[in-house]
């Protein structure tokens, strides 16, 4: 079977055999059979984090688990969604009944069960914020586990589910902490500029997703017309002394504080100031308003991809003595 279709880079690769999980026990179902021994495993949602460089030479499980239901208490509000549940499918069901907590992450491509894994994050909140719980099927033992909070060591771009516990678990459905009370977070400047041009001084969590949603249609490119998996390198975590030496040659550098003392650096700047921002090099190239997001111009292998992202992470490395971080899954 083609996974053209299922993943966001459009990449043309076969697997070797397929199956679709719309409910838990179909998972039960599926691992009670032999091919879950003999194959190797993949498991996708919306195929929107991943690049395929060759065929998937095994079984590729992809979760359709639907369905959301809510659990409002006094002060917060439990929303829990199914694993398939389109991520922006299910902002949007909370901005329209008023559950505030994920407007910030309107139009982030993907599904509700990858959510967790990278810690998807943007404009200024990570689901980490907003995470209450997780289900998630062991596929060693066939039992459905519960994950809390704690148990899914978030860091930016990172959970357990992706270090640790790697291949151990495919999540079935995830408890958000959402709330009545809006608290509208727009310390992130892009936002704060949108709602300023759309004349709105006391924006509602519906502003704030429409002037997010704006904001990524300008600078990213919409996946359906021009493959891409998002930001493709993460934004790269230096120390002080490292940065010091840094911002002495190049003082205009972006960066912010981490808080632990660190500096996070922008990759998309280090990525534009090498020379590659929209860029076309055979069917791949950097988009030409984010130069974070590699992208298939129509017809590119994933090798292909993958070896121009080899270029630039040589090219940001000589300029900068930074190592930029592969966030996309290569496989
Ligand atoms: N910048 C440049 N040139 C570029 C791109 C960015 O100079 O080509 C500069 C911008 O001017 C800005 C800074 O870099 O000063 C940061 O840019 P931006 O606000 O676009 O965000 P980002 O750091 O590049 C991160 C996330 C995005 C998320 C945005 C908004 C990562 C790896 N990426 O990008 O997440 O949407 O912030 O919060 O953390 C994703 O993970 O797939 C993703 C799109």
């Amino acid at each position: 079977i083609s996974l053209q279709p299922y993943n966001s880079f459009g990449i043309a690769v076969q697997a070797r055999f397929f199956a679709e999980i719309l409910e838990e026990a179909d998972l039960k179902a599926l691992f009670q059979h032999e091919l879950v021994r003999t194959q190797k495993i993949l498991v996708i949602g919306g195929g929107s984090n991943v690049l395929f460089t060759e065929d998937f030479n095994g079984l590729v499980i992809k979760i359709s688990i639907k369905g959301i239901s809510v659990n409002a208490g006094t002060e917060k509000i439990l929303v829990t969604a199914g694993a398939g549940e389109v991520w922006n499918d299910f902002v949007t069901y909370c901005v329209t009944h008023h559950y505030a907590g994920v407007e910030n992450l309107s139009l982030i491509p993907g599904t509700v069960g990858a959510s967790p894994i990278q810690n998807i994050g943007a404009y200024g909140v990570e689901l980490k914020d907003v995470f209450e719980s997780c289900t998630a099927f062991e596929m060693g033992t066939g039992l459905i586990k519960t994950f809390s909070y704690a148990d899914c060591h978030f860091g930016y771009r990172e959970s357990i589910f992706k270090n640790e516990l790697k291949g151990q678990y495919i999540i079935t459905a995830v408890t958000f902490r959402l709330s009545a009370e809006a608290e509208i977070n727009t310390s992130y400047g892009a936002i704060e500029a949108e709602l300023e041009k759309r004349g709105i001084a006391n924006p509602n969590i519906a502003d704030v997703s429409a002037a997010v949603s704006h904001i990524r249609v300008s600078k990213l490119p919409d996946p359906v017309t021009i493959g891409n998996a998002g930001s493709f390198f993460k934004n790269p975590v230096i120390e002080k002394y490292e940065f010091a030496d840094i911002v002495a040659k190049h003082p205009d550098m972006v960066h912010y504080p981490t808080g632990d003392g660190k500096v996070k650096l922008a990759a998309g700047w280090l990525i534009e100031q090498c020379g590659w921002k929209g860029k076309v090099v055979g069917n791949t190239g950097t988009w030409k308003n984010q130069a974070l997001v590699l992208v298939n111009h129509g017809g590119a292998s994933g090798k292909e991809v993958f070896d121009f992202s080899a270029q630039i992470i040589d090219s940001v490395k000589s300029t900068f003595g930074v190592t930029l971080e592969r966030e996309v899954n290569i496989l």
